[in-house]
């Protein structure tokens, strides 16, 4: 296949690329991220679906002792999403009106989502274009009496400067609730990242490097916040005497059987998942370096991202929309990184914030573009993927 048509209506230049797939066919083309399941993993589904035990069961005990042993803690809660698993930890630390809670300019909004749905004030504070994490030290000036915990994002896998961020954190005696939801298996120092703080929450949503379909998990090494957050994800509820007592107000944020299935087929493969990531990014990074129109993520000594995306920034001068559209046309997935809050109607309400308070979170909102990674690809898609990026210029 030969693609060479200049864009319509913008002002990327494109040449010509050779395919050795059809990349416009459905099946061929480039998702940002695909899981897939072997038939044995649906035959398992199928079997729990058939036994009539589908919540909450020896399924996700198992996969609860699996992640505590794969994270090294003591505690792993699964529950319904990685939303439910934020919203839980606060919920947790009794953090509701009257507290701030500090949260990076630049993320999915479910990290303050859970800090309004409370009845707390998100304190927003600008991220880092080096690892598009929240600014360390800027944290400080926002520290006051009301801070009740500090919820740093390790966006797209790439974990934050933990070693700042945890000293800050104790010198201020504020805990630290890690939105790990993009982070599942990233490293710093050797440690997994979403075990630094006294709550690490992960995402099990199929954009991530492992999915339940939906799906999150609270960690913890406190058994006290353990024996809380397993109350709370099922309505308060807990064995007396035979019977069950509600000691608490709690949700409903339990997970499946059949989700938990899956979950132990993906930690399986988790070890060939992330070599493949590792191996892709490595190719990408050595391969894009010299492109000029964008920048490739940075890497740094002690941390190791699971690349739960290959995020690239786009120069100022980039029309984002029309790359997208362009690789769209050419059978590859893209989409914008993540979200600056202040551009966010809710947030610009409720806190009077613009674009222009958090400059670092804008221009990654404006200009960052996530690329398609991780074992769905082939060798063939990798080297597509950058000849078709190498084939633009701008
Ligand atoms: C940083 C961050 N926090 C929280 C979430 C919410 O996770 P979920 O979609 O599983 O509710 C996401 C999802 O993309 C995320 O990227």
């Amino acid at each position: 296949m030969e693609f060479s048509e200049p864009q319509s209506g913008s002002s990327l230049k494109v040449s010509r690329v050779i395919a050795v797939k059809d990349y416009s066919q459905t099946e061929n083309i480039i998702r940002l991220t695909k899981h897939t399941f072997s038939d044995e993993v649906l035959s398992e589904v199928c079997d729990v679906i058939k036994s009539g035990n589908l919540v909450q069961g020896p399924k996700v005990a198992r996969l609860e002792s699996e992640l505590q042993e794969f994270l090294g803690v003591t505690g792993a809660v699964l529950v319904s999403s990685g939303t439910a698993a934020l919203h839980l930890a606060l919920v947790a630390l009794n953090i509701g009106p009257g507290d701030e809670v500090i949260v990076p300019a630049f993320t999915y909004p479910a990290t303050a989502n859970v800090v309004e749905l409370v009845g707390a004030r998100s304190v927003i504070v600008d991220i880092s274009l080096d690892d598009l994490c929240i600014d360390v030290s800027a944290i400080e000036s926002k520290v006051t009496g009301k801070t009740k915990a500090i919820m740093p994002v390790h966006e797209f896998g790439m974990p934050c400067d933990l070693t700042a961020l945890m000293e800050l954190a104790s010198k201020y005696r504020i805990p630290v609730i890690e939105d790990a939801a993009c982070s599942f298996g990233s490293e710093f120092a050797g440690k997994k990242a979403g075990t630094f703080g006294l709550m690490g929450c992960f995402s099990l949503h199929p954009r991530k490097a492992i999915t339940t379909g939906e799906g999150g998990v609270v960690v913890t090494n406190s058994p006290e916040l353990c024996r809380a957050l397993k109350e709370l994800r099922a309505h308060g509820m807990v064995p007396v005497d035979g019977r069950f007592d509600f000691v608490r107000a709690g949700f409903n944020y339990r997970l499946t059987e059949f989700q938990a299935v899956l979950g132990l087929a993906q930690m399986r493969e988790f070890d060939s998942f992330l070599k493949r990531r590792l191996e892709i990014a490595d190719i990408l990074d050595r391969e894009l370096s010299d492109v000029e129109w964008f920048s490739t993520p940075k890497r740094f000594a002690e941390r190791m991202t699971v690349y739960q995306s290959y995020h690239v920034l786009l120069n100022e001068s980039v029309d984002r929309k029309a790359v997208i559209a362009m690789l769209k046309e050419r059978g590859i997935e893209s989409n914008l990184g993540a979200h600056a809050l202040a551009h966010l109607t809710y947030f610009q309400k409720t806190y009077g914030v613009q674009g222009s308070d958090f400059p670092n979170a804008s221009r990654a909102y404006t200009h960052g573009l996530v690329l398609p990674i991780g074992p769905h690809m082939d060798d063939d898609d990798v080297l597509y993927l950058i000849s078709t990026l190498k084939s633009v210029s701008v």
